[in-house]
């Protein structure tokens, strides 16, 4: 053997060695899907899940994704790395019984004890054939052990199933983390569980798992409250007596018969949870405080769940208090059920779901307040807290004072509709999922019928451009908010892509309206999340505003409006609105005329608004709409110059401003100009005349739009743009004015615009 070749074989053998030792050391507690050579570890999870009715999962790698399906990159980032992963194909082609896929852990002999256990993992989800993706808790009735051997289950196997977690929002393939804590009272096994939309069974999709590790208690400053409150501690000193751990009650008429997991499934063993005894000594108005230990600064909000039971005529008020770690004795109420709200049923015993925001720039600390109502005649109870990253309404509606939180699910929490004529459609209602309507966003435990609100650009009573208007309470807000959202937007016609807009507009005092966030003819795979920033102010309102495009079916859908102190950026990003942007759709937004040349008398002799048919040569661009939705300037046989001015536009800025515009009747003296208007000088940015564009491509056709773009570099003072229109047999239009700060290249468009040629 020459000595190259020992080299290569020895480097092989340790190859060997070394994917034996990796398969072996990764066990599902622990997994990260390690790769060896062309292997993927999996850990020894079950893939072959054939004998639960279900079909497989199988490992993969970032760089095999464009061939067998999953994402590009595993949870570290890497091509090379290892996942888990399901593809919808696979279930559409399935023969299984079930048209869904599992992966599944071995079977645990050992309960998880009391304090339960967490399981974290990272996952990713993609494509429109993607239903859910699921974890299911799998309890067996009969020992395991006798049907299973080396790894695999021997069956026939009957297992009560509970579904722990579900997540319907897809990620676009980027990775997340997610983590809950569970318990089991005897041997279990966990399933990664994955269903397909069978509406969309051309498309692919996908779910992928990474990074799975269970460990002993519960997640981080989750609670199941089964035998002690974890890491929320009773109050020392500010209240008047203690949060206690309870199994079921054993008063008449007050407190919980069963713990919230087992009284949503009895066959479940019953659990702990933690109530205050308002019996005696307990008197009128006496509170407890259960406290968090600190919890960390969010970067993202977090949504806290938790379930509440208040089971008597005399229960008290319950409230979420948070406390920041730099000012510990200032608490601020966030969420509050009392006994008047009318909003739930009280009285019975029943676990109510219950959820809010939190967002904090500094440490804090949250804590459960309850107080005694009538003594004896109402022990409230609390179980189940955990934790969930994203913002989310608040649950039960009208437990937040904000101005803004609503799930659609029980009524608009303030938010008011337009009146609807009955028999007739209503551009703006709250609806159900139906055969014309995609269900809604809000995933609920109790099944109740989802409802959220419906922008029909259908509605045979509407015109291009008509709009509908849903607005908020009034409020006023002493530090930047973060509204956000989750939007649905999709035509049905292939054909016509322009179809309509949403927007997100605040109205400040004195009639002042800003739109504040947009996004037109932008159809979605599903909801999609969206955020925006609320300065703050006083006596504003904010309006969902739905515009509708010429298209005669279509629908926009607006669910699970959350609302939480927080400065936040605009997403999607494509949303973001500067205030010189304008698509004209009923006005002149913030754009003014500028030196009218021939006074305010004559104002047919400047930049005009089309509408109705004041210009019937063009439709405009936003939705390819006729009847206006532009701005104008014509002349018959007059010299006219008109200048349109933006508002102020911001210092340090570097813009990109960019518009469309267009020339009607041929007329060799037209020129359009762009000045930058800084320091009350005016400067030539960019010009065109019909040299440049023709005013009608051929005499038959429709008057074309087109494109214009200008760099903008940053100035030291604030400064205008304006745009001057001259003609005198013809005419120009512009539309859909929109400013971009974050591009790295902005061409002068069309080149033959530079001023320099003039
Ligand atoms: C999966 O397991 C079943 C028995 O449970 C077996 O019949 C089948 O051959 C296995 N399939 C694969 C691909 O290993
Ligand atoms: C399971 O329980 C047994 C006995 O209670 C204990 O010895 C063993 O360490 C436990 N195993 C695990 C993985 O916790
Ligand atoms: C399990 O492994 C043992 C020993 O390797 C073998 O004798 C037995 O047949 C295997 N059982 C099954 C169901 O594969
Ligand atoms: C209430 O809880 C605190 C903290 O655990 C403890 O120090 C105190 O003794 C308890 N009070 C009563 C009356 O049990
Ligand atoms: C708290 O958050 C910071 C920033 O996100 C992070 O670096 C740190 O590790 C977190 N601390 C804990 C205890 O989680
Ligand atoms: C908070 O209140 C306690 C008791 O009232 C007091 O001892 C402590 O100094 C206060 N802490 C701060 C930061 O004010
Ligand atoms: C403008 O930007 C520069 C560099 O980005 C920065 O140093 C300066 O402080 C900014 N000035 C103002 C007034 O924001």
């Amino acid at each position: 053997m020459g000595k190259k070749m020992w080299h290569h074989c020895r480097l092989s053998l340790f190859a060997i060695f070394l994917w034996i030792s990796s398969a072996t050391s990764q066990d599902f507690n622990d997994c990260s899907f390690d790769v060896a050579g062309d292997t993927v570890s999996s850990c020894n999870l079950i893939m072959n899940t054939t004998i639960f009715g279900v079909i497989p999962w199988m490992t993969g790698k970032g760089d095999g994704a464009y061939f067998i399906g999953g994402p590009p990159v595993d949870n570290s980032g890497s091509a090379a790395g290892g996942y888990a992963f399901t593809s919808t194909t696979d279930m559409f082609m399935a023969t299984s019984f079930h048209k869904k896929s599992w992966m599944l852990t071995g079977f645990v002999t050992n309960s998880t004890g009391a304090t339960g256990r967490c399981l974290s993992f990272a996952y990713a989800m993609d494509g429109l054939s993607l239903s859910s993706f699921k974890i299911v808790l799998i309890s067996y009735k009969q020992d395991p052990e006798e049907i299973y051997e080396n790894g695999t289950f021997t069956g026939p196997i009957q297992t009560q199933n509970t579904v722990i977690w579900t997540q319907r929002d897809l990620t676009g393939g980027k990775w997340k983390p997610a983590k809950l804590t569970f318990t089991a009272p005897g041997a279990y096994s966990i399933a990664f569980a994955a269903e397909p939309n069978f509406q969309y069974e051309r498309n692919r999709g996908y779910v992928a798992v990474d990074d799975i590790k269970f460990t002993d208690g519960p997640c981080g400053n989750e609670c199941l409250f089964d035998s002690n409150t974890c890491s929320w501690e009773n109050d020392e000193g500010s209240d008047d007596f203690n949060w206690s751990i309870g199994r079921s009650s054993s008063k008449r008429g007050t407190g919980p018969s069963r713990d919230q997991a087992s009284s949503l499934d009895v066959a479940i063993t019953t659990g702990g949870y933690a109530f205050i005894d308002s019996g005696y000594p307990r008197r009128t108005g006496d509170t407890a405080r259960l406290v968090s230990s600190v919890l960390n600064t969010t970067s993202k909000p977090l949504c806290i769940k938790f379930w509440l039971n208040m089971h008597g005529g005399g229960v008290g008020d319950i409230r979420l208090l948070y406390a920041s770690d730099n000012n510990p004795n200032v608490t601020q109420e966030i969420w509050k059920l009392w006994k008047d709200d009318g909003t739930t049923s009280f009285g019975t015993d029943s676990w109510y779901p219950c959820q809010q925001t939190v967002s904090s720039d500094d440490l804090f600390r949250l804590t459960f307040e309850a107080s005694v109502g009538f003594p004896g005649a109402g022990d409230i109870a609390l179980d189940t807290i955990t934790f969930a990253e994203g913002s989310c309404p608040s649950v039960p509606p009208g437990s937040n004072t904000g101005w803004g939180d609503c799930n659609f699910l029980h009524g608009t929490c303030g938010w008011e509709l337009p009146h609807k004529d009955t028999g007739s459609c209503s551009m703006l209602e709250r609806v159900a999922e139906s055969a014309y309507d995609p269900p809604g966003h809000t995933w609920n435990d109790l099944d109740i019928v989802d409802m959220y609100i419906k922008f029909d650009l259908g509605c045979y009573i509407n015109q291009a451009r008509d709009k509908a208007v849903l607005k908020s309470k009034l409020f006023t807000i002493d530090a930047p908010q973060c509204m956000s959202f989750w939007v649905f937007m999709t035509t049905t016609l292939a054909t016509q892509t322009k179809f309509g807009a949403l927007s997100v507009v605040l109205n400040t005092g004195a009639g002042k309206k800003n739109i504040i966030w947009r996004l037109q003819n932008e159809q979605q795979a599903g909801w999609t999340y969206a955020q925006v920033p609320v300065a703050p102010g006083t006596g504003m309102t904010v309006t969902i505003e739905g515009t509708k495009g010429p298209n005669l079916i279509g629908m926009i859908g607006v669910d699970d409006i959350a609302v939480y102190t927080s400065d936040c950026q605009v997403e999607p990003p494509q949303a973001r609105v500067e205030n010189a942007d304008c698509t004209f759709d009923d006005g002149f937004c913030q754009y003014t005329i500028r030196n009218p040349d021939q006074g305010t008398d004559a104002p047919t002799s400047n930049w005009r608004f089309a509408y109705g048919d004041t210009l019937n040569v063009l439709r405009d661009h936003t939705f390819e709409a006729d009847f206006g939705g532009f701005v104008f300037i014509d002349s018959v046989n007059t010299d006219l110059k008109s200048q349109l001015r933006s508002p102020k536009l911001s210092k340090n800025v570097t813009y990109c401003f960019t518009f469309y515009y267009a020339s009607f009747y041929s007329d060799s003296g037209a020129v359009l100009s762009v000045f930058r208007y800084v320091n009350e000088r005016s400067e030539l940015l960019w010009r065109a005349n019909q040299a440049i564009i023709p005013a009608r491509p051929a005499e038959d056709q429709q008057v074309k739009w087109y494109y214009g773009q200008i760099a903008l570099e940053d100035q030291a003072t604030e400064f205008e743009v304006y745009i001057e229109g001259q003609v005198r047999v013809g005419g120009w239009a512009i539309d859909d004015i929109k400013l971009f700060t974050d591009v790295t290249e902005c061409e002068l468009r069309p080149p033959a615009a530079s001023p320099v040629r003039f």
